[in-house]
């Protein structure tokens, strides 16, 4: 039976290097695993005044993360954080408290950055709020990437073999870890 990946991408730009990571990502998973790439571009800023009546958006949103069974973020990083954009998504699906579309949701985090810390601080800003939020963080191996010129090929795949061998045994360990602890809801 297919798992679905809740694809959440730190970056709403349109030559995303995170977007192309996590399609090159898709390339390299089993066919049984479904990636949908979750809209957050038209996410209201979290205000807690609406956790009775979520805007739209946001219930849209909450409702594709509780039917995923699985969530993975590509995030690119912002001054050494995660971007907003996440952190405003992880806040809607917190709330209402003790309604939290993401715990117990088996999770990975990857990122890719121009820069040569490959988004390392902001995935770790953002463990510490996926631990919070009680999902099932893989936490090794990590993913950490720094785009090059011959990094990804003609087709989005990736061109550099010793990193699609890398990037292969990431797939590989995430897979197995949503298995284990795959979870649905309605
Ligand atoms: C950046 N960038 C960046 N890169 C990095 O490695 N560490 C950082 O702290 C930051 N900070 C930062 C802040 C802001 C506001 C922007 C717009 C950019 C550069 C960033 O990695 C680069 O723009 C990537 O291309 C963004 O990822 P996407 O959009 O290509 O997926």
């Amino acid at each position: 039976s297919p798992y679905t990946i809740a694809v959440v991408i730190g970056s709403l730009r349109k030559e995303s290097f995170n977007v192309r990571l996590a399609r090159a990502l898709e390339k390299l998973a089993p066919p049984e695993l479904k990636f949908h790439y979750v809209r957050m571009d038209d996410l209201p800023l979290y205000n807690q005044d609406d956790d009775d009546h979520p805007a739209a958006p946001v219930q849209r949103m909450k409702d594709e993360i509780k039917a995923a069974h699985g969530v993975l973020f590509v995030t690119p990083e912002y001054n050494r954080s995660m971007p907003g954009i996440l952190k405003n998504a992880l806040d809607h699906g917190s709330r209402p408290y003790g309604k939290s579309v993401w715990a117990g949701k088996p999770v990975g985090v990857a990122g890719i950055s121009p820069g040569a810390t490959g988004t390392s601080m902001a995935q770790q800003h953002l463990r510490n709020v996926l631990c919070y939020l009680d999902m099932r963080l893989l936490t090794q191996p990590e993913l950490y990437l720094q785009m090059k010129d011959d990094l990804f090929d003609a087709d989005g795949g990736i061109g550099n073999p010793g990193t699609r061998k890398f990037l292969q045994g990431w797939m590989d360990r995430y897979v197995a870890w949503v298995k284990q602890h795959a979870q649905a809801t309605a």
